[in-house]
C-alpha cells in the first residue's frame, strides 16, 4: 500500500515568541520539521505534503529542500482545517495517509509504524501516550472495548477530564480518501473556535469506522510549543543519542556533558571526555580520543587521532590517522595527514599538512587578505618552528624547517631551513648600566 503524509506546519507558534517559524527552531542542529520528515521517510512514506501559512516562505523553502510537496493554509483556523488544506495536493493519491504535527522532533519511524499498524485494524488510528506531566495536551477518552471515544482539548476539558492521563500525541493514520471526506465535515464549535483535527474520529464513527489506539513512548511524541519545551526536547534527544553512543561502544565518563548533533557519527572505542560539543557533519573513527572542551563541526577525525583539550575543528577539517591536535588549536578547511602534530596555540586554515609534519606553538596560516582565501601547503615531515606566520599562498617543501618567529612569504624548498626574523644583537652589561643610571637619577 502506498503511503503519503501531511505535516502540519502552518501554526503561528505564538508561544515560542519568535520571529522564526516554530518548526524551523532546531533540536540537535536540525529544524523540528527536518526530524519529522526524516522519521516519515524512514517509515517508508513516499509523498510528504507540508502545510504552511501564506507567510511561511521560509518553511516552504526548507520543505522543498527536503524534497517535500507544499500546501498553503491561508488562515490559521485550526489543525483540522490545516490538514484539509492538503486535499488538492493529494487529489491524485489513494492509499494510507499519515497526518502528523510538525512540532514533534523526537518522533521515530517505529512510532509512525505503530500508528500505521493500528490503522490497519479499523481504518483509522490515533497515536496516544501517557506523559508524566499531561500539561495542556488533548485528553483521550476510550470506549469500554478500548477504541477511541473522543479527544477533549485541554481548553475545553472539565476538571475530571483534565485528570485523565492518556493524551493525544498529534499523529493520525487513515485511508486518504476517507480522511479528506471526514475533514471536510469538521466544525469549529469549541473553546478556541478552531477546526480541530481531533474531531475527525467522531465523523468517522458516524460512518461506522472505529478509531484504534496506538500507545507511543512519551519521549518520542514530545511536542514543542514554547522555548521551555524546546529545551526539554533537546535534553531528551541528547539523552537518546548518548544512550545509543554508549551502547555502540563509545566511552564517555560524563555523557550528560557531551552534546551531539543529529547526524554525528562516532565509531566504537572512541573516548569522549566531558564537555565536548558537536556541530553538524562530524565523523569520528575507531579509537580516536576527543579531549575535554573541544568543539567540532563539519569535521572528520580518523582512527587513533587525539583532539584537544580545548581544540576547535571547523568545517572542512580532515584529521588523519594518529594525528595530534592540542590545546587552543583551530583548524578550518585543512587536511592534516597521518601522524602530523599541532599541539599548541595554532590556526591552520585552507591548508594541507603532510604526514608526520610538526607544527610549532603559535603557528598561524595567514590565509585571508580581506578579499580572498589562499592556500598553505606544508610538506611531509616539515618542521614549522614556533610562532611562524605562513603568508599564503605559500608552500613549504617536504622535510623543510622554518625557524621560530619567522614570517614566511615565499615557497621553501624541500629539506631547506628558512629564517625570516630580525638579527639578534647582544650588548654585554647594558641592562645593569641602564638600571644604575636610572637609580642615580632618582636620588
Ligand atoms: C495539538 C492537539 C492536541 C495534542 C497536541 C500534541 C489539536 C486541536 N490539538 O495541540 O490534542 O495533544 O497537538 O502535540 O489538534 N497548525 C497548523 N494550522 C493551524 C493550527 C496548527 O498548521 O491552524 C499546526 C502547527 O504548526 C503544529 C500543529 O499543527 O505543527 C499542532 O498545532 P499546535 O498549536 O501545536 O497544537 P497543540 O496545542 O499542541
Ligand atoms: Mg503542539
Amino acid at each position: 500500500m502506498s503511503k503519503a503524509a501531511i505535516v502540519l506546519a502552518a501554526g503561528a507558534g505564538t508561544r515560542m515568541k519568535s520571529a522564526l517559524p516554530k518548526v524551523l527552531h532546531k533540536v540537535a542542529g536540525l529544524p523540528l520539521l527536518g526530524h519529522v520528515v526524516r522519521a516519515l521517510r524512514d517509515a517508508g512514506v513516499e509523498r510528504i505534503v507540508v502545510v504552511t501559512s501564506a507567510a511561511g516562505e521560509a518553511v516552504r523553502d526548507y520543505a522543498r529542500a527536503l524534497g517535500c510537496e507544499g500546501a498553503i493554509q491561508h488562515q490559521q483556523l485550526g489543525t483540522g482545517h490545516a490538514a484539509a488544506s492538503a486535499k488538492d495536493a493529494l487529489s491524485d493519491f489513494s492509499g494510507t495517509l499519515v497526518v502528523v504535527n510538525g512540532d514533534m522532533p523526537l518522533v521515530t519511524s517505529e512510532t509512525i509504524n505503530d500508528c500505521l499498524t493500528a490503522q490497519a485494524r479499523t481504518g483509522l488510528a490515533l497515536l496516544t501516550f501517557q506523559p508524566q506531566d499531561p500539561a495542556a495536551y488533548g485528553r483521550v477518552l476510550l470506549t469500554p472495548d478500548g477504541f477511541l471515544n473522543r479527544i477533549v482539548e485541554y481548553k475545553d476539558a472539565t476538571a475530571s477530564e483534565r485528570a485523565i492521563t492518556l493524551c493525544n500525541a498529534g499523529c493520525y493514520a487513515a485511508d486518504a480518501r476517507a480522511f479528506f471526506r471526514w475533514a471536510s465535515q469538521l466544525n469549529n464549535d469549541n473553546a478556541q473556535k478552531e477546526y480541530y483535527l481531533t474531531d475527525v474520529p467522531l465523523l468517522a464513527r458516524e460512518e461506522g469506522v472505529k478509531c484504534a489506539i496506538a500507545v507511543a513512548d512519551e519521549v518520542a511524541v514530545t511536542g514543542v510549543n514554547s522555548r521551555a519545551e524546546l529545551a526539554d526536547a533537546e535534553r531528551k534527544y541528547q539523552g537518546r543519542v548518548r544512550a545509543r553512543m554508549l551502547a555502540d561502544g563509545v566511552t564517555m565518563t560524563a555523557p550528560e556533558t557531551v552534546f551531539f548533533a543529529h547526524d554525528t557519527v562516532v565509531e566504537s572505542d572512541v573516548e569522549i571526555e566531558p564537555f565536548v560539543i558537536f556541530g553538524a557533519g562530524v565523523t569520528v573513527g575507531h579509537g580516536a580520543r576527543l579531549r575535554s572542551h573541544s568543539h567540532l563541526e563539519g569535521a572528520t577525525v580518523a582512527s587513533g587521532a587525539i583532539i584537544g583539550p580545548f581544540a576547535r575543528l571547523r568545517p572542512g577539517a580532515r584529521i588523519g590517522e594518529d594525528v595530534h591536535i592540542g590545546n587552543f588549536v583551530e583548524i578550518k578547511n585543512t587536511v592534516i595527514e597521518k601522524g602530523a602534530k599541532a599541539n599548541h596555540l595554532t590556526y591552520l586554515g585552507d591548508a594541507r599538512v603532510g604526514a608526520g609534519a610538526n607544527i610549532g606553538a603559535g603557528t598561524i596560516t595567514c590565509n585571508y587578505d580581506g578579499f580572498t582565501k589562499a592556500i598553505t601547503d606544508i610538506g611531509a615531515g616539515a618542521f614549522i618552528g614556533s610562532d611562524t606566520a605562513l603568508v599564503a599562498p605559500v608552500k613549504i617543501g617536504d622535510g623543510a624547517i622554518t625557524a621560530a618567529g619567522s614570517v614566511i612569504t615565499q615557497d621553501i624548498a624541500p629539506d631547506a631551513l628558512a629564517i625570516a626574523r630580525g638579527v639578534l644583537t647582544e650588548k654585554p652589561g647594558w641592562a645593569k648600566a641602564f638600571r644604575d643610571r636610572k637609580r642615580m637619577e632618582q636620588k
